[in-house]
């Protein structure tokens, strides 16, 4: 689903890479396109259809571009282009968003902070998908007196909090076995049960797992201060969402970061997932040609090591880009020097596939 503004650009990079895994690697997708957030209300006057989103549930995965847009700005709320990617996640129920923010040597100077801070820098922010202000109920703007109230909700249960932490302690066990859990539990109660929910599950199931919990805000201080001193962050929908974009500048450029959004496993074992670029549709730069679209080449190879057991070649792509960034390859956003060239986002897509076809 490319969506909107840049989506369909990265999405197009994308197609290059699954092309080439067919012709070079003997992987074969069976690949279906449809239509999401403002692309899908032009046509079908919704932001998905539930012809898309039967689509969706039935997929292996789901990769998404981005979605949203001036132009839909004033639409009725239920209508907007990011209630179609907020359908997806809720209906097809994936409650932990993978969100890694890795530093690749090259780009250790283009970063807004200083190269010794986010060099060699490899976290993931576990970010709960499903819940919280984003979905609590009540919510809406309401007539109080002579004036409206806008209201939304910030509700966890128990059960919500413990599978989120679960996925969280899970994949620290597959890394460096340490989680930082944020929440604000010294104002919100939810953040009070949040602690408490996921230090019940530690103790219960992980006490091999290093755990320690943070305010967030002060969080979001140390994931600029000193972001090394983390491995998996597990927090609430809308922290992780402000988080994770904090996280994008360790890294270099929001264009830089993928994301994998999980849901429980289905009858095949693996579980239900959507792959997405954290960025969004970003229409300053749409239709220019200036995307990086390597965010979402790395969402796919997400889907590759999450959703058919592909690791290896995830890993070939992740080398790829690796190797296309050591060579100076940049496009705009990475930009820092003057007199330095861009190259455009097909550049950009031509650049990772040659450096896969060298890996071979
Ligand atoms: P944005 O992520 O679209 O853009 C923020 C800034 O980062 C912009 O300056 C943009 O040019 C730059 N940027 C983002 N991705 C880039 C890339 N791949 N290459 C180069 N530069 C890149 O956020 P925004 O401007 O706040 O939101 C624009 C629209 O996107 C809104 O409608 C918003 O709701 C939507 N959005 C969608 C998603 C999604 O689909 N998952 C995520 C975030 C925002
Ligand atoms: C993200 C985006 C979305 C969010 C929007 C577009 C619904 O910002 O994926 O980070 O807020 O979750
Ligand atoms: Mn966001």
């Amino acid at each position: 689903m490319p969506g909107d503004g840049i989506g369909p650009e990265v999405m197009t990079e994308v197609r290059k890479v699954i092309a080439w895994l067919a012709e070079h690697r003997d992987v074969h997708f069976d690949v279906s396109e449809d239509l999401v957030g403002g692309a899908a209300y032009d046509v079908h006057g919704v932001p998905l259809h539930d012809d898309t989103m039967a689509k969706a549930q039935a997929a292996d995965a789901v990769l998404l571009g981005a979605v949203g847009g001036p132009k839909y700005d004033t639409l009725d709320f239920s209508l907007k282009p990011e209630r179609g990617l907020l359908r997806l996640r809720k209906e097809m129920d994936l409650f932990a968003n993978l969100r890694p923010a890795q530093c690749f040597d090259a780009l250790a100077d283009f970063s807004s902070l200083k190269r010794d801070v986010v060099a060699g820098l490899d976290i993931v922010i576990v970010r709960e998908l499903t819940s919280g202000s984003y979905f609590g109920e009540p919510r809406g703007i309401f007539k109080e007196g002579n004036e409206r109230v806008g209201i939304n909700t910030h509700r966890y249960t128990e059960s919500e909090i413990e599978r989120a932490a679960r996925a969280a302690f899970e994949l620290a066990r597959r890394r460096s076995n340490r989680v930082c859990s944020m929440e604000k539990a010294n104002v919100m109660e939810a953040g009070v049960l949040w602690r408490d929910v996921v230090t019940e599950v530690h103790q219960a199931d992980y006490a091999d797992v290093e755990l320690s919990h943070m305010y967030a805000d002060n969080g979001a201080m140390q994931l600029v201060r000193a972001p090394k001193q983390f491995d998996v962050i597990l927090t609430d929908n809308l922290f992780g969402d402000i988080l994770s974009d904090c996280a994008a500048m360790l890294t270099g450029s929001l264009g830089m970061l993928p994301s994998a959004s999980l849901g429980a496993p289905m009858e095949n074992g693996r579980p239900k997932a959507l792959y997405e670029p954290v960025h969004g549709s970003a229409p300053d730069i749409a239709g220019q040609g200036k995307a990086n679209p390597t965010a979402c080449v790395l969402s796919f190879a997400m889907a590759l090591r999450y959703s058919f057991d592909l690791g290896a070649e995830a890993t070939r792509i992740e080398t790829a880009v690796e190797k296309v960034l050591a060579d100076g390859v940049r496009t705009a956003d990475l930009l820092q020097a003057e007199g330095d060239t861009a190259v455009s986002t097909t550049q950009m897509g031509d650049a990772i596939v040659a450096a896969l076809t060298a890996s071979l």
